[in-house]
């Protein structure tokens, strides 16, 4: 009888437990805004953290695992739900020891990944490493990310790789998680 309470009690709590966000509990070290939402991305170990500020501003966070040589990104594809066309930002160690991070379009599927001007505004990016966690800030100007749009959906494409060359990102892995780490997002 214990046991068979035991189970249900795991059967029940399961599903609760699984909704739960690892992301809400997770600490900035030295986040420049307090983040109201989060959600943890399906691939890469990676999460998202958002909080909107002005009426059409997102200040975001994100967040993955990464070793101390590579790098990641996260951006938004206005056109299509694939990589190329993606706005994204990227985040890496400078060969002088610094993280820097910057914003670039993934225009091909071998982009310069040299920092450029993106197609909505995008202030204050930085990054830092912290526990073996790369972490991207950012605060962005979404079209139809305002207070009480409903339609605040964006196609997001979040991406890592182990090595930078020559102060460039170099290429991801194109198998597993690495080809399957998009989606959508409701920035509400
Ligand atoms: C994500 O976490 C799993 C389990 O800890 C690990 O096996 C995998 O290598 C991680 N992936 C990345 C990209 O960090
Ligand atoms: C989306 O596609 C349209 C039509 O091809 C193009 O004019 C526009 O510049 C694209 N938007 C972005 C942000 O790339
Ligand atoms: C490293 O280089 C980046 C990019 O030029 C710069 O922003 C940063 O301040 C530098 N850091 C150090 C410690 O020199
Ligand atoms: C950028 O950061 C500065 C300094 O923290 C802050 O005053 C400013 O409001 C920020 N800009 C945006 C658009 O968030």
């Amino acid at each position: 009888m214990a046991l068979f309470l035991f189970l249900l009690l795991s059967l029940i709590s399961f599903p609760l437990s699984s909704t739960e966000q690892a992301c809400s509990s997770y600490a900035f070290s030295s986040s420049p805004e307090p983040f109201t939402s989060c959600v943890d991305l399906p691939h890469l170990n990676s999460s998202l953290h958002w909080s909107r500020s002005q009426s059409s501003a997102v200040c975001i966070a994100y967040r993955a695992p990464q070793s101390p040589n590579g790098w990641i990104a996260w951006g938004v594809n206005p056109n299509s739900s694939s990589m190329v066309g993606t706005h994204a930002l990227v985040a890496f160690h400078h060969s002088n020891g610094s993280m820097v991070a910057y914003p670039t379009i993934l225009d091909s599927y071998s982009p310069s990944l040299k920092p450029q001007k993106l197609g909505f505004p995008v202030y204050n990016v930085s990054a830092e490493y912290v526990k073996g966690d790369m972490v991207i800030y950012a605060t962005v100007g979404l079209i139809g990310a305002g207070e009480g749009d409903a339609a605040a959906k964006f196609n997001q494409v979040w991406q890592e790789g182990s090595r930078v060359v020559d102060g460039v990102p170099a290429m991801h892995s194109v198998s597993g998680d690495n080809v399957l780490s998009k989606g959508s997002i409701e920035l509400k």
